[in-house]
């Protein structure tokens, strides 16, 4: 190992590589390279077969078929321990780390199977030899919990360095950054890969960071390798056309002009809590009119999060008032009905589905117990079934079927599969939506954006939490910052200072 660990990292080569679920084949005789010392990007979209290629590599799932060569030695990986053992590290999309532990903790005991067996002091000083040559630096001392995102992020990562690896595989490892924390951590992989410390495979959605970062991709398609090449020899049209196999022309729809005066949403001086106690929005007004898309901005972790769930029903209010239609509102599930509100939240398969529900039982959730549905269980059955079909066709979910358990799709089509149960409602009022993108293809970028828009132009009054400032600049008609609870800044579209916008998301300036 000590010898690994002075040279290049290996090469990682998978031949025919080939994975069946029953009789559907997410993964038909792909094959690909990861060149030693290269930062390597697999695109593809939603359902394309990306996790399902990685998964096979760290040995979480057996290949049905075809091979796998590190060094052009073949080996049969059977689990992310015996990945590690070729040097083969994977960042998962959701953080893995323990909590309540250090982040010295939680890097020291990735190394062992038993707490019982470290001797802590001699750990901790070859932790901290290995800080102090590490790509970039976190509190060792500081509990796990009390990181931001992007240090949880960077975390992970360095678990993976600690553990010597030298290839590191990500899933879509920035959906949980902002824009500028994603940078960072990207660029500093970059160095790492310059200095032929490490090679890198990411599955990633964002041509920004493909174009940026990237030296070489790989395509799949339905599960089939489409191409490869080097992002220096290709447009982001390229990219995209062998993605979807065809053409793209996107089309964004234009805003029609709205009546604004007739507020919908109205919040007065609310206050929220986080879980521990701690004030997370603090005394926040402001209104949402029908036909307006007003958008939150702000770096994650500054009470967006909070502001959501409260109008999702999922947290208390602790003082204030919220007022939908002129009257006051709370959260439940008559109240959302009556009054035709709509919420996107974040992470959908841990807060708007359930995972071992069929697609069309999910996608029912909200009308199932409404008219034309409840008559009698079998036009319920068929009822159920027929608008899953509908909606399947439309929002383009991709599934073997209706009645397939929610949680088998891709990252992607669960997100599709809410945001399909949620904007096909016939009369809504009030639409929240948080991060709706996060995980979603370029492709289904586009048709969301539409979709948000035409609501908007249908005089539908909309609330757009994100952290993604690109998205707010092109849909919203009012921006909002959120820092520490408050809002610290509020513009109109066409008057926004961008200079200001940063400023305030730093929390360098108040209103
Ligand atoms: N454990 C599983 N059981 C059954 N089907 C599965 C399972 N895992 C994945 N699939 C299917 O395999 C296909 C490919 O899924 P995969 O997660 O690899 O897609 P992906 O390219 O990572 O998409 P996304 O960009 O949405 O994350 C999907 O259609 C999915 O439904
Ligand atoms: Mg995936």
């Amino acid at each position: 190992m000590n010898h690994a660990v002075a040279s290049l990292p290996p090469e990682l080569k998978v031949v025919n590589l080939t994975k069946q679920f029953g009789s559907f084949t997410a993964l038909d005789h792909v094959s690909m390279t990861l060149k030693p010392a290269t930062f390597h990007a697999l695109l593809g979209e939603n359902g394309a077969g990306k996790s399902t290629l990685v998964k096979c590599v760290m040995g979480f799932y057996q290949p049905t078929a075809g091979q796998i060569y590190i060094d052009h030695q073949l080996h049969s990986i059977d689990s992310p321990r015996n990945a590690h053992q070729y040097g083969l590290g994977m960042v998962y999309q959701h953080f893995t780390s323990v909590p309540a532990m250090t982040v010295a903790e939680n890097l020291i005991m990735s190394r062992f199977d038993s707490p019982f067996v470290i001797n802590w002091r001699k750990e901790l000083s070859a932790l901290e030899d290995f800080m102090s040559i590490a790509p970039f630096q976190l509190p060792l001392h500081s509990p796990v919990a009390q990181l931001a995102a992007g240090q949880k992020q960077k975390l992970e990562i360095l678990k993976q360095l600690y553990l010597q690896n030298k290839i590191l595989i990500l899933d879509e490892p920035t959906s949980v950054l902002t824009p500028s924390e994603a940078d960072e951590v990207l660029g500093l992989l970059r160095v790492q890969v310059d200095q032929h410390q490490l090679s890198v495979l990411m599955i990633s959605h964002k041509f920004r960071e493909v174009t940026t970062f990237i030296d070489e991709v790989t395509v799949l398609r339905k599960g089939k390798w489409v191409g490869s090449g080097l992002v220096t020899d290709l447009s982001v049209n390229d990219m995209a056309e062998m993605m979807i196999g065809e053409k793209r022309e996107p089309v964004t729809l234009k805003k029609v002009k709205t009546d604004l005066r007739v507020p919908i949403l109205e919040i007065e001086r609310l206050r929220v809590s986080k879980d521990n106690g701690l004030p997370a929005v603090a005394d926040i007004s402001f209104a949402v009119h029908r036909g307006e898309i007003v958008g939150v901005a702000g770096v994650s972790g500054n009470g967006q999060r909070e502001l959501v769930e409260v109008l999702a029903g999922q947290r208390t209010v602790i003082d204030g008032s919220i007022r939908v239609n002129g009257t006051p509102y709370t959260a439940i599930r008559s109240a959302m009905y009556n009054h035709r509100v709509f919420v996107l939240p974040e992470e959908p398969l841990r807060n708007a589905c359930v995972p071992d529900m069929s697609v069309a039982e999910n996608l029912a959730f909200r009308t199932f117990d409404r008219p034309p549905q409840s008559h009698g269980f079998w036009l319920l059955f068929h009822a159920i079934r027929n608008e899953a079909k509908r909606l399947i066709a439309m929002f383009q979910i991709k599934t073997p079927s209706p009645d397939t358990p929610v949680g088998t799709l891709s990252g992607g089509n669960i997100q599709r599969t809410v945001l399909a149960r949620e904007l096909s409602a016939k009369s809504i009022n009030l639409l929240i939506a948080a991060n709706p993108c996060t995980g979603l293809d370029f492709g289904a970028v586009d048709y969301i954006h539409n979709q948000i828009l035409d609501a908007r132009n249908r005089g539908v009054a909309i609330l757009l939490v994100s952290e993604d400032l690109d998205e707010l600049l092109k849909l919203c008609d009012r921006l909002l910052v959120m820092s520490n609870g408050e809002f610290t800044y509020m513009s109109e579209i066409d008057q926004l200072d961008l200079a200001s916008v940063g400023r305030s998301m730093a929390g360098h300036q108040s209103l």
